[in-house]
């Protein structure tokens, strides 16, 4: 896959990754990442802004889809359209996760959400899973897991392994903000994962929070801050 990258950015990702992901590069997606990562920015317009770059990590994340061809009428005639083929899903991981969702929808409604609830040990870092909704059989065609951060990678690692004990051929993992260590992890883990990111970040700090990164995403997308 291509990586979309500043041509500074792609420099270091050759070097230290390989191909199967994405950092967006567009003035729009920089504009509003650095709306997310200003301390000053309040909830509501945090949310909005998370809002505007899952829509267009989406546009990347959706672009090797499989369409159908079908029959319509337009007010002056017959055509054949394309629409789209595959049964797609999503994973929000919560709690943050939740702040993708709706973006998602808005743009194709017809997707599944299927919710894992998990979080991050401050303590050991490790995932704690406590909350499964995802089915055991009859596999969705495309699932993107959605989390806006990717820090050492564990809370997305835990959920792709749910996500292929669903069964489901094509997994892509959707986030606002990642560390270098979360994306080397989920690419060791998953090669077959598509990654899609707003931005990749320098490195992890002694707590494991993601630097400069944006703070805790929960936190800021539900005024929770304290
Ligand atoms: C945050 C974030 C990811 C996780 C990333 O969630 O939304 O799920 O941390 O860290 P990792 O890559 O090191 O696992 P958090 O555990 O704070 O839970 P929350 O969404 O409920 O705030
Ligand atoms: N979770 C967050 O919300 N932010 C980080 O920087 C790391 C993990």
């Amino acid at each position: 896959m291509k990586t979309l990258a500043s041509p500074r950015q792609n420099n270091r990702q050759e070097s230290v990754f390989m191909s199967n992901f994405v950092v967006l590069d567009h003035p729009l997606a920089s504009h509003h990442t650095a709306i997310l990562r200003d301390k000053n920015t309040p909830s509501q317009m945090f949310r909005t802004t998370a809002n505007k770059l899952t829509q267009l990590l989406l546009v990347e994340a959706t672009r090797d889809l499989n369409l159908k061809e079908t029959s319509i009428e337009t007010p002056l005639t017959g055509m054949k359209a394309q629409k789209l083929a595959q049964r797609l899903a999503i994973v929000p991981i919560l709690r943050a996760g939740l702040g993708m969702v709706d973006p998602v929808l808005d743009m194709m409604p017809q997707a599944e959400v299927w919710h894992l609830g998990l979080y991050r040990n401050e303590e050991t870092l490790e995932p704690v899973i406590y909350y499964n909704k995802l089915p055991e059989d009859d596999p969705a065609d495309v699932v993107i897991v959605v989390d806006p951060m990717l820090a050492t990678g564990g809370s997305a690692s835990a959920t792709l392994q749910v996500v292929k004990k669903w069964g489901v051929p094509k997994v892509k993992l959707m986030s606002l903000i990642a560390a270098p260590e979360g994306v080397k992890r989920i690419q060791a883990e998953f090669p077959e994962c598509q990654v899609y990111l707003a931005a990749l970040d320098e490195h992890l700090n002694d707590k494991a929070y993601i630097v400069p990164g944006l703070g805790d995403a929960g936190d800021r997308i539900f005024n929770t801050v304290k």
